[in-house]
């Protein structure tokens, strides 16, 4: 799975090559976005602390000393975007595997910064005396281990999605936060995105674009591929595996096709879209039907293909989500679509996959929009007539001429969300996913693997969405 989430990442690195470099990152859409990003050593200034709880004060000359745990593929990414971001100091980086530690220091020094280095988080706490925040992009399954640790040490926690392979676990970070007052933004980053903010807070909530919105689908699938491996030299030895709780190489590199370490594909791809649905209809999912399966792979333990519908009461009455994850095919790659009365959104976090609407016929007139600036001018229909049954109606062929949005993000998809994280410990802003939405949301996809399980419909409750 790894593999092409790195496909996505290149794919989006190459696109944001065209318009980004290191320092003038702060130039992009930050006027769509309504991000606060000016000038000064970090996002602004005066920098005013807003956070609670115990942990050090933060002035308004200083820089935010920020430690990574878990430098593999994810982290790297989320370090990458820290380095765009002035003011933030890579200040410790720790990993329990040699490559990953190795890998990332070298990259951050390139930049002239010099993290300390660490292979045991707690030992890290115990030396580092001046952090601000952490990141997390460890496996799900120590997510909330070691979060708490890094809330109840005074600290300012950003933790990659999935909350936790576990709902107790998450519930425990929820209240964690809770109980020290420090903040835990959790990494669904297409909540800072500004392609997305602006779908749907500005397009799809405010009902002119299309309408009651009644259907909601999304896929990723993603080509088969093997499992990973692992360059000889940084075999980690037995005893170090086991001493953090690995069974194996193989399990340690794979760790998101095995119960004890992740959730599976529904969980890894599925919770980035699967909480759109609930931004979208603004209501967490009252039933759920599942079916999948491992019906391909016979060396991994979660269901390689899920597919999943979900009921909703929203505002205006019923609503429906369906979602497929594939891992045997890479048809149609991945996007969301929310379909309503008068026409339909497409989105995908690399825009060229999604970006863009279709207005139903007997719509009422989208020009307005254009001129407000909404969206931009329909670009033509796409006319498909290369065909030998000189029968096919070419009304039937044309697609519909598509709307396109106007909004871009030049700077990597999850730059945004670990502004927004700064910003919320510098100056008091809102997190765009704390803890509490994160949690709603790993209720809806976590219990996914149940309803495939089960094979019943699945009933949630309002209460099982609280912690
Ligand atoms: N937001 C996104 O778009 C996105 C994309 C990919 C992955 N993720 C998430 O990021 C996290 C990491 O995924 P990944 O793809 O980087 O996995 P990965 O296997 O590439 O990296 C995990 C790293 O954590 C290290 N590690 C494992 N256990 C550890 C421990 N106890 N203490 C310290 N380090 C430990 C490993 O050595 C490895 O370097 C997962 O939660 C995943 O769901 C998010």
């Amino acid at each position: 799975m790894e593999r092409k989430d790195k496909e996505e990442t290149s794919e989006q690195k190459n696109q944001n090559k065209i318009s980004l470099s290191r320092r003038n990152f702060l130039k992009t859409t930050a006027a769509a976005t309504g991000l606060a990003v000016t000038s000064g050593k970090l996002f602004g200034t005066p920098l005013l602390i807003t956070a609670q709880g115990k942990g050090r004060a933060i002035g308004p000359s200083d820089e935010l000393k920020v430690a990574l745990i878990g430098a593999g593929e994810q982290g790297r990414i989320l370090l990458d975007c820290c380095l765009r971001i002035p003011g933030i100091k890579i200040a410790a980086i720790c990993d329990i595997w040699e490559y990953s530690r190795t890998y990332a220091s070298g990259y951050v020094r390139k930049y002239g910064q010099i993290p300390n280095i660490y292979e045991d988080y707690r030992q890290m706490l115990d030396s580092e005396k001046d952090l601000d925040a952490v990141i997390i992009a460890t496996p799900d399954w120590v997510h909330a281990e070691q979060t708490n640790a890094c809330l109840n040490h005074g600290l300012h926690v950003y933790c990659e999605k999935e909350m936790s392979n576990s709902l107790e676990k998450a519930r425990s970070m929820v209240e964690t936060a809770r109980r020290t007052k420090k903040l835990l933004q959790v990494g669904h980053q297409r909540r800072s995105n500004p392609r997305y903010l602006h779908a749907i807070e500005t397009l799809i909530q405010n009902r002119r674009l299309l309408g009651r919105v009644m259907t909601a689908y999304a896929q990723w699938n993603r080509a088969k591929s093997e499992m990973l491996g692992w360059p000889k030299k940084y075999t980690i030895d037995p005893q170090t595996l086991h001493k953090y709780g690995y069974g194996s190489m193989e399990e340690f590199r794979n760790w998101r096709w095995f119960k004890k370490y992740g959730g599976g594909p529904i969980v890894d791809l599925g919770s980035h879209q699967i909480d759109l649905f609930s931004w979208v209809f603004k209501a967490n999912p009252k039933t759920a039907v599942a079916s999948g399966g491992v019906d391909y792979y016979h060396n991994r333990e979660w269901y390689d293909n899920v597919m999943v519908i979900y009921e909703y009461a929203t505002r205006e009455g019923a609503a429906r989500a369906f979602y497929q994850v594939q891992t045997t095919t890479s048809h149609g790659g991945f996007y969301e679509t929310f379909m309503g009365e008068n026409g339909s959104l497409v989105i995908s976090e690399v825009p060229q996959r999604g970006n863009w609407a279709y207005r139903e016929a007997h719509a009422p007139d989208w020009e307005p929009l254009v001129r407000e600036g909404l969206i931009l001018s329909e670009a033509p229909p796409i006319q498909k007539v290369e065909t030998r049954n000189v029968f096919v109606d070419v009304r039937v062929t044309a697609e519909a001429g598509r709307w396109p949005l106007p909004v871009e993000l030049a700077k990597p998809a999850h730059q945004p969300h670990l502004e927004n994280f700064f910003e919320a410990i510098c100056q008091g802003i809102p997190l765009t996913c704390p803890a509490e939405l994160a949690y709603e949301s790993a209720v809806a996809v976590l219990k996914v693997n149940e309803a495939v399980q089960s094979k019943t419909l699945l009933r949630f409750t309002p209460e099982q969405f609280k912690a």
